[in-house]
């Protein structure tokens, strides 16, 4: 079984997607992680982004992101791996491995995996898509928060991030068109969690009953 929640940077995906497999007892994939990793290997080894996809050593340990055995967990999450993570991400050799990994990882086992195209692309079949939006202020504001950083510093380099994700020509974010479109603004976390826990149970027993 697999969930998929994609949306922009800062609409609560992350928190959500952990919360929600924790509570059906699935497992997360954090797909972004893994694009920023690209991103962390190549700058580190000045190499070609797309050579360090197609050999990536990446071990996703609940929080915690390894690479070739090496925590990475807060390395991935600074600034200019956020820009840099979705400038490899427009790359379409990169995304090509990323999905070819992904799909592997998910073909066994129940999991609820978060990024931009996992409804899209890497699991069109999924049994929940959920599109997570909010106002481009409020993800800004939740995301300073979380860094403890100035919103208006945030919100431009999101701005920029969120223009290169939606423009680029493959695999833009964009919700796909059997998704649960969801926006946040004005919705707390629990409550966030609670409807989409509860589409969850609804598909997983409309397919429980099918079978
Ligand atoms: O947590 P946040 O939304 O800020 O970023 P992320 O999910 O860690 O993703 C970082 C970058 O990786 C995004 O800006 C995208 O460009 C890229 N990404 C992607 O292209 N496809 C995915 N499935 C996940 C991330």
């Amino acid at each position: 079984v697999v969930i998929a929640i994609d949306g922009p940077a800062g609409a609560g995906k992350s928190s959500i997607a952990r919360a929600l497999a924790l509570e059906l007892g699935f497992t997360y994939l954090d797909s972004g992680a893994m694009y920023r990793a690209v991103a962390l290997d190549a700058r580190e080894r000045e190499a070609d982004p797309a050579a360090v996809a197609a050999q990536l050593r990446i071990t996703l340990d609940g929080e915690r992101v390894l690479l070739d055995g090496r925590e990475v967990s807060a390395a991935i999450r600074s600034p200019e791996i956020s820009q840099a993570a979705s400038r490899v991400a427009a790359d379409p050799r990169v995304r090509a491995a990323m999905v070819a990994l992904q799909r592997r990882m998910l073909a066994t086992g129940d999991w609820v995996a978060e990024g931009r195209d996992i409804g899209t692309v890497v699991a069109p079949e999924a049994e929940l898509k959920v599109f997570l939006t909010a106002s481009p202020a409020e993800r800004a504001r939740r995301r300073a928060a979380d860094l403890g950083a100035d919103p208006g510093t945030v919100l431009a380099e999101q701005t920029i991030r969120d223009q290169r994700d939606l423009t680029r020509a493959h695999s833009p974010l964009q919700a796909a068109p059997d998704s649960v479109v969801l926006d946040t603004t004005e919705l707390g976390f629990e409550e966030v969690v609670r409807r989409v826990a509860e589409l969850a149970r609804e598909r997983l027993r409309g397919r429980s009953g099918a079978t």
